[in-house]
């Protein structure tokens, strides 16, 4: 188990107390998504690959560490995660992004693949995969598959509400992926959905 769980992060939890809440509309939700991403995706960087380095300040040299930008990808999976691709880049902007395509079936729950435009290999590469809500697991594990048989260094997932049977599904088939989470609910419902969670992502983020 490699979980990092967020919620106790005063910032954190604050924000999700507007995402969850089913009056926030749209803008602003997307508003929230972001910041709350910012803060998530913020943490996980501890996974990325990173050099020492020295910078010249205006008034002497500093020594620090950075992110090696160009051996990180961001892998967020359509659609909801579009709302965590602009947080992202603005922690990496020399990163690249590669988008993967799954939709859950209804019936079934299973993720039905439509997409992607990941590189044949992601040797030498930190992927993080981007999406806001990991639920029954199946999108989450199923977009870790496609990336690791592309090679990357590392896979670490990103998520703001989970379910605990997403969770135990994803460790089951990746146990040394990192993971980190703003918060994680009690369960989910007959269709699927995390319960208390905030209802459909991609819907209340595109206001479908
Ligand atoms: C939602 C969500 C996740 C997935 C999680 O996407 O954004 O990708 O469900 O559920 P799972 O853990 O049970 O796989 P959905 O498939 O509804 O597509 P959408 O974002 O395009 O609405
Ligand atoms: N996808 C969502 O957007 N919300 C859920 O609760 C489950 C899957």
């Amino acid at each position: 188990m490699n979980t990092v769980i967020l919620d106790q992060k005063p910032a954190i939890s604050h924000l999700l107390t507007k995402l969850r809440d089913k009056n926030t509309p749209a803008p602003d939700f997307r508003n929230t998504l972001e910041t709350l991403s910012l803060l998530v995706i913020g943490e996980a960087l501890e996974k990325a690959p990173s050099e020492k380095a020295t910078v010249e300040t205006p008034v002497g040299n500093a020594e620090v560490r950075r992110i090696i930008e160009n051996k990180v990808v961001g892998a967020p999976i359509l659609r909801a995660a579009l709302g965590m691709v602009r947080p992202f880049m603005k922690l990496l902007p020399a990163a690249s992004i590669s988008y993967v395509g799954f939709k859950r079936d209804e019936k079934t729950l299973e993720p039905d693949y439509y997409y992607d435009s990941l590189p044949d290999n992601l040797i030498g590469k930190t992927v993080f995969v981007l999406d806001p809500m990991l639920a029954t697991g199946g999108s989450a594990v199923a977009a870790a598959k496609l990336i690791d048989k592309r090679s990357p260094d590392k896979i670490v997932f990103c998520a703001i509400i989970a379910a605990s049977e997403g969770v135990s599904r994803l460790d089951e088939a990746f146990p040394d992926m990192p993971v980190y989470i703003a918060a994680i609910d009690k369960h989910l419902n007959e269709n699927g959905y995390i319960i208390p969670g905030l209802g459909d992502a991609g819907d209340r983020l595109f206001g479908t």
